[in-house]
């Protein structure tokens, strides 16, 4: 018996626990010895090239496919595997010293698997603990991505003041999750981000009921796709004015409040987040009143950052690609796959799933931005103590920074 090569066996054999755990494993590898009780037992493919490592992947999965038909929530404490004369044991452990005794003790009892709460070390609310406890507003936190913004912070802990035009709507989600959460988790505030008073009113208002704040996500934005040779001027305003001036009116009214309350406490760090988009990094098609606020937004963020650092307000921005499941593409009336199946701009669509797959493939990673991408890319601002000023893509690899 020659020895296996452990390069080309132990990654497709690790791959088996962390597709089903979603979580990292380690594997310590032994001599194969007589086979023990209970393991998995799997016959490479000859050689060692990407069509062998096909063949080979598939025969660990037929393998833990029948393994698993007896014992349905466990994983095998051993893999045996075995390649012309050469064989090797491979022990997992949930730790490097956890999986070396069991290959010590050769202890082929399976693993059970964990609950599927505990399997999701890779989800956003992992890291949800930065803003446990912290008083965070939400503009346009209504629907769509600040509504997936608001739930992920207030299920992190967070006091969310959902500010939104649309006062019914925050009142209406605020209201479901205080319920779900048995305490006062969130509180709505109407705002409408491009005028003046009602932004400072709503400052004054998160002082009063909260004392103060800690996060700000200048959320709300609007998009008026037009041709710059037929777009109306009030159109491009009104693009302009919720965009880029309404950042400008939040960061105004954010930055005195949290200049007062750094003057007492000048080691606490706080932040302000603009949700900005790829197309404020990447110029948009008959798009320009759009991508045009988003790519000022960027020179906000830079300026104010230089300026508010002094108050230790970290000022950053998130540029998340198209969130297709999201009301403003996927709305069944209004939303952007119907229109755009109505206007033909999809050569050959007959269905509006046919254009959502046609914007899915223009994406890398093959799939629409949600949820827990962005709430990701929160807690790593919040988180991050040396870092401000930034533009942090999120677009699945559509766009990248040069
Ligand atoms: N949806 C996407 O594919 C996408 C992609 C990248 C970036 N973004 C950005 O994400 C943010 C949210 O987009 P969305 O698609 O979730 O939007 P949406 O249209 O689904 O929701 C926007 C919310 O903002 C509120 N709002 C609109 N104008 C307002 C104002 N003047 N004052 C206060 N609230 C106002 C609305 O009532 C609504 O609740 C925007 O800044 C947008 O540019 C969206």
């Amino acid at each position: 018996m020659s020895d296996i090569d452990h390069a080309f066996a132990a990654p497709l054999a690790r791959g088996l626990y962390l597709d089903a755990f979603a979580r990292p494993v380690f594997l310590s590898p032994t001599e194969a010895g007589t086979a023990p009780v209970d393991a998995l037992v799997v016959e490479l493919a000859p050689g060692s090239d990407a069509a062998a490592e096909g063949a080979s992947a598939q025969a660990f999965a037929r393998a833990l496919s029948a393994w698993r038909e007896k014992r349905a929530s466990a994983l095998p404490g051993c893999v045996l595997v075995r390649s012309g004369d050469s064989s090797a044991a491979y022990w997992p452990g949930l730790s490097l010293d956890e999986a070396r005794r069991r290959a010590a003790r050769r202890d082929s009892a399976p693993m059970l698997l964990p609950p599927r709460g505990e399997a999701a070390a890779g989800s956003a609310r992992a890291r949800g603990g930065v803003v446990d406890g912290r008083i965070a507003l939400v503009t346009g936190g209504a629907q769509g991505f600040g509504e997936e913004i608001v739930r992920g912070l207030a299920s992190s802990g967070a006091l969310v003041l959902v500010a939104d035009l649309n006062i019914a709507g925050a009142e209406r989600l605020c209201a479901a999750l205080n319920a779900e959460a048995g305490r006062t988790a969130a509180l709505p505030v109407a705002v409408d981000v491009s005028d003046e008073a009602s932004v400072a009113a709503m400052f004054a208002l998160a002082a009063k009921e909260a004392g103060g704040i800690d996060l700000v996500v200048s959320n709300a934005g609007v998009l008026k796709a037009s041709s710059v040779l037929d777009q109306e001027l009030g159109s491009f305003k009104f693009v302009t004015d919720v965009n880029y001036v309404g950042f400008f009116l939040m960061s105004k009214y954010a930055g005195l409040l949290l200049r007062r309350q750094s003057r007492t406490a000048p080691r606490w760090a706080t932040d302000i987040v603009q949700i900005n988009s790829k197309s404020g990094l990447q110029g948009s098609n008959k798009n320009g009143s759009y991508a045009g606020s988003k790519f000022g937004g960027l020179g906000l963020v830079q300026s104010y950052a230089l300026e508010l650092v002094e108050w230790r307000v970290k000022v950053n921005a998130i540029c998340p690609g198209n969130f297709f499941d999201g009301p403003l593409w996927s709305d069944p009336e209004k939303g952007l796959f119907v229109q755009y199946l109505r206007s033909g701009k999809v050569p050959g669509a007959a269905t509006v799933a046919d254009v959502k797959a046609a914007y899915e493939a223009k994406v890398p990673m093959g799939r629409g931005c949600e949820g827990p991408d962005v709430m990701r890319a929160i807690y790593y601002l919040v988180e991050q103590e040396y870092e401000t000023g930034q533009a942090l893509p999120v677009t699945g690899g559509q766009v990248m920074l040069n």
